[in-house]
């Protein structure tokens, strides 16, 4: 069947015709892009039954040609440094983008869109800084613009708010979506080891990065939290959106303070719909933060560099997903599901569903967001303190549900568990300690969640 047999079923969105050539370009021969390459090499047969006309590759852009000039699997395929020209040929109907960064992949992402090329990213930082405007062109180029790489790699979560639940209400995401943070605190947890020691050998192993930076300091969570609570709650929330603390603070004395109250210490992101007495949405937020997560919940379990992500939804109830949130294959199987899905629309017609925030709910401050908390003080050994610095949690408001004293010699170490208590209040709470005479140190304040 050729082009002119097809018939529009999808109104203004036309297909090339069953059999066509799909063309493809790949900008970026990385760590994902490369393993994109060799899959689309090696699963060729079944992704043309898959999408009912061929992959073709027609062109792989990257910064440095001569490094990879001869590679295997680019037999064939035109190797450029100039992205821009290559994504402006007529022949390619896919932009496939694995360069990272922000400002770059964005003049390429906008530029493809309009002119009408489908585009598939893995770039969480692109898409959790400027969904809005990639989503307005696609929707104005009627293409399709596909991220589902982009948050926890093979895990399809991206999938599964934008369709499978789309007939639900999510009321709560919360999840593990750093697999280098992961390593770190499992680590730490498991073996003992110090923060330093901990990152020293998730370096050593690869998982992080030569600037591990937007892992450790939360901001590769925070792009991830972005686009969940988006999907989540057809509402835009954007990376400056989201409240976000990294693990760097974490010590081997927290660590050990969690273990022995039951908890595991864990990097989550958490996006939550917030709702009045009568269950009416107020509003939404996002935030990323070390959280204590209790030992018997499923995400406490997730060791190593594995990503879980825990959804709560109104009639679904509980789900959970868990695997690969990084590396090479598994984030290529994620951007291949893409490629599929947009490659079918290009050779049948059709588009994807796109991004729809029609519930543009606020997105609430997160010192308004409650929580429990677990402080950790050093204080002087003397009669009276602890009822002292109880009443400053009184005079607040807040209640405390434990509190558990160590003594070495003239100081004591004072770990205070509080009922629930927002995020506003308990900052106003901490200046407090911090000014008593008998407080040496407010050592950390760490969230109860999950
Ligand atoms: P890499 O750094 O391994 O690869 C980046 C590629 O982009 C390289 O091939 C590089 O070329 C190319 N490139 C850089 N600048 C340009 C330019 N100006 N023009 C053309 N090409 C350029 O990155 P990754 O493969 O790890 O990541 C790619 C994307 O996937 C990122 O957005 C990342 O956040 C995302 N991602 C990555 C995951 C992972 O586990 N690695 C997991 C989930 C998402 P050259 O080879 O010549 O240097
Ligand atoms: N640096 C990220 C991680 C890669 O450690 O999870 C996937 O986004």
């Amino acid at each position: 069947m050729t082009a002119a047999h097809v018939e529009n079923r999808n109104g203004n969105f036309p297909g090339k015709g069953i059999g066509e050539a799909v063309g493809v370009a790949i900008l970026g021969k990385g760590t994902v892009g490369s393993e994109v390459l060799r899959l689309i090499g090696e699963f060729s047969d079944n992704l043309e039954h898959r999408i009912g006309g061929r992959i073709e590759v027609r062109g792989v852009a990257v910064s440095d040609v001569t490094k990879h000039a001869g590679a295997p699997g680019l037999e064939g395929i035109e190797l450029t440094d100039d992205a821009r020209s290559l994504i402006s040929r007529d022949d390619i109907d896919i932009v496939v983008e694995l360069i990272g960064g922000i400002d770059y992949p964005r003049e390429l992402v906008l530029q493809a869109l309009k002119n009408g090329k489908s585009v598939v990213t893995a770039n969480k930082a692109l898409v959790a800084a400027h969904a809005d405007e990639l989503s307005t062109a696609a929707n104005e180029a009627g293409v399709d613009l596909y991220y589902e790489a982009a948050v926890a790699a093979a895990i399809p979560v991206v999938g599964m708010l934008r369709r499978s639940l789309a007939g639900d209400q999510v009321q709560r995401i919360s999840g593990i979506v750093n697999g280098t943070t992961n390593f770190i605190l499992d680590a730490m947890t498991t073996t003992g080891m110090g923060y330093d020691e901990a990152l020293a050998e998730a370096t050593r192993l690869g998982y992080a990065e030569a600037d591990p930076t937007a892992d450790v300091e939360g901001h590769d969570a925070a792009s991830k939290a972005a686009i969940l609570a988006s999907m989540g709650f057809h509402t835009r929330v954007n990376f400056a959106d989201v409240y976000c603390e990294g693990i760097t603070k974490i010590t081997a004395d927290d660590i050990n303070a969690a273990t022995e109250s039951g908890h595991t210490i864990k990097l989550l992101a958490i996006c939550e719909r917030l709702v009045d007495a009568a269950g009416n949405t107020t509003g939404v937020n996002a935030r990323v933060h070390p959280t204590l997560v209790p030992n018997e919940h499923p995400l406490a379990s997730v060791d190593k560099s594995y990503n879980a992500i825990f959804v709560e939804a109104e009639a679904a109830g509980r789900l959970m997903f868990y695997g690969n949130g990084a590396g090479g294959a598994p984030t290529a199987s994620a951007v291949l599901g893409d490629l599929v899905g947009a490659a079918r629309n290009k050779v049948h017609g059709g588009r994807a569903p796109a991004d729809n925030p029609y519930a543009d709910y606020p997105v609430v401050d997160f010192g308004e967001v409650t929580s429990r908390y677990h402080i950790n003080m050093t204080v002087n050994d003397r009669v009276g303190v602890l009822s002292d610095l109880a009443r400053t949690f009184a005079e607040a408001g807040v209640s405390l549900s434990a509190v558990r004293q160590e003594e070495s010699g003239k100081e004591a170490h004072l770990i205070v568990v509080t009922h629930s208590a927002s995020e506003k209040n308990l900052r106003g709470i901490v200046d407090k300690l911090s000014e008593h005479e008998d407080v040496r140190a407010v050592n950390s304040v760490i969230r109860l969640d999950a």
